[in-house]
């Protein structure tokens, strides 16, 4: 029997992926102290996606700077003390096999909201309770009911500049910190998908306008990134692929912003979608494949597609097919972090080449 796809090697640059079951970044709002530095949650977290065999863990959406986090409780990768503490989870992830990116990302104007939390209310933290005013292209708030009324305050040229510095800089000590490639965090709305979306920046300088404007600022955070990590380790970038409205964002500008991220040193494109404004998402399984494929074929460019792949089945037919060439499980790694050694089983994977550790083999479906 040939080997199943989901479970193929794939290198990128200098490192090779076991297989092809990735997890995406998914907030852990867990940083009770409020200081960007992950806890023991995030190790035991990470830990047990590692332990469940994805070839690749993307860690979660990981503030440039303060101002820059989704929530007070993100981590971040601003200061030593955050790269210490990282250390011991990329240390441990490694220690069992394992393979774990960070997502560098800042929130722009949907910064200080609270956390997605069961009995937490939704929508932004007031100053009194440490929230802070977002920044922005322009004073236009977040869109969504949560954000009427916020004050958002529109970055000055010198500012842009500070923040594409602070990627470089969270991307070096991201370098430090042990992590084996960097994910640019320019989807669902956040900074960078404001400056790219016609929707959010209607900026007159050299930051907007024209879509070479709005361009300018993804493509300018992926040139700074990858002059601050290795040659050889991956660089990648997550993209709302569309803002699912005729007025905003489309799959065609997302072919041509991957291929200037392409030409600037991005080595996969994981395509999802929305985020920036209010639209109708026709999700269902798979429902991001289409748009995956499309940039995959228009930018010539690996890529991994995500949105409700639970079953290995439709992992492995995407993958056979050629539409993407990895699949990250989110929700689906949330309920079950052992989700590639089940694949593995319903793939027909034999027990001994699935990602089993040598503890849990007796665990092995027979
Ligand atoms: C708890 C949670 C936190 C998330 N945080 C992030 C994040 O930090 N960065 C990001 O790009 N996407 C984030 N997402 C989106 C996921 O990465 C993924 O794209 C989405 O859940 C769809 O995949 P799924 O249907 O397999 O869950 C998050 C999703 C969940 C459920």
């Amino acid at each position: 029997m040939t080997r199943p796809a989901l479970f193929q090697p794939l290198e990128l640059r200098g490192l090779t992926l076991p297989n092809r079951a990735w997890v995406p970044p998914m907030c852990q709002y867990s940083v009770d102290a409020q200081d960007g530095v992950p806890t023991q949650w995030h190790l035991l977290n990470y830990g047990s996606f590692a332990i469940g065999g994805f070839g690749l863990i993307v860690a979660e959406a990981t503030a440039v700077d303060a101002v820059g986090r989704i929530s007070p409780f993100d981590t971040g990768l601003w200061n030593d003390q955050q790269v210490d503490a990282w250390r011991t989870v990329t240390d441990a992830v490694h220690s069992l096999g394992g393979r774990i990116a960070v997502q560098l990302g800042h929130a722009g104007r949907k910064a200080s909201t609270n956390r997605w939390w069961p009995g937490h209310r939704s929508g932004v933290v007031p100053a009194e309770e440490g929230g802070w005013q977002p920044v922005g292209p322009t004073t236009q708030p977040g869109d969504g009911a949560e954000f009427v009324g916020e004050t958002v305050h529109a970055l000055t040229e010198p500012e842009i500049l500070a923040i594409i510095d602070d990627f470089a800089a969270a991307a070096r000590r991201a370098v430090q910190a042990g992590f084996d490639a960097i994910e640019i965090h320019s989807a669902h709305g956040y900074l960078l998908h404001q400056f790219y979306s016609p929707l959010s920046n209607t900026r007159t300088d050299g930051w907007g306008g024209d879509l070479d404007g709005r361009l300018r600022l993804p493509v300018e955070v992926a040139r700074a990134v990858r002059g601050a990590i290795p040659d050889q380790m991956p660089l990648l970038a997550r993209l709302s692929v569309t803002d699912w409205r005729e007025d905003g964002w489309t799959a065609a500008d997302s072919v041509e912003l991957t291929r200037r991220f392409k030409a600037v040193g991005v080595d996969l494109l994981d395509a999802s979608s929305g985020g920036n404004s209010a639209a109708r998402i026709p999700i269902g399984p798979g429902y991001q494949a289409d748009l995956a494929a499309q940039v995959r074929a228009g930018a010539d460019i690996p890529v991994s597609t995500v949105g409700m792949i639970w079953e290995p089945e439709l992992a492995e037919r995407l993958i056979a097919e050629g539409r993407t060439d990895a699949v990250m499980v989110g929700r689906g790694a949330l309920r079950d972090s052992n989700w590639p050694l089940r694949a593995a089983h319903e793939l027909g994977l034999p027990n001994e080449e699935a990602p089993w550790q040598p503890q849990r083999f007796r665990g092995a479906w027979s």
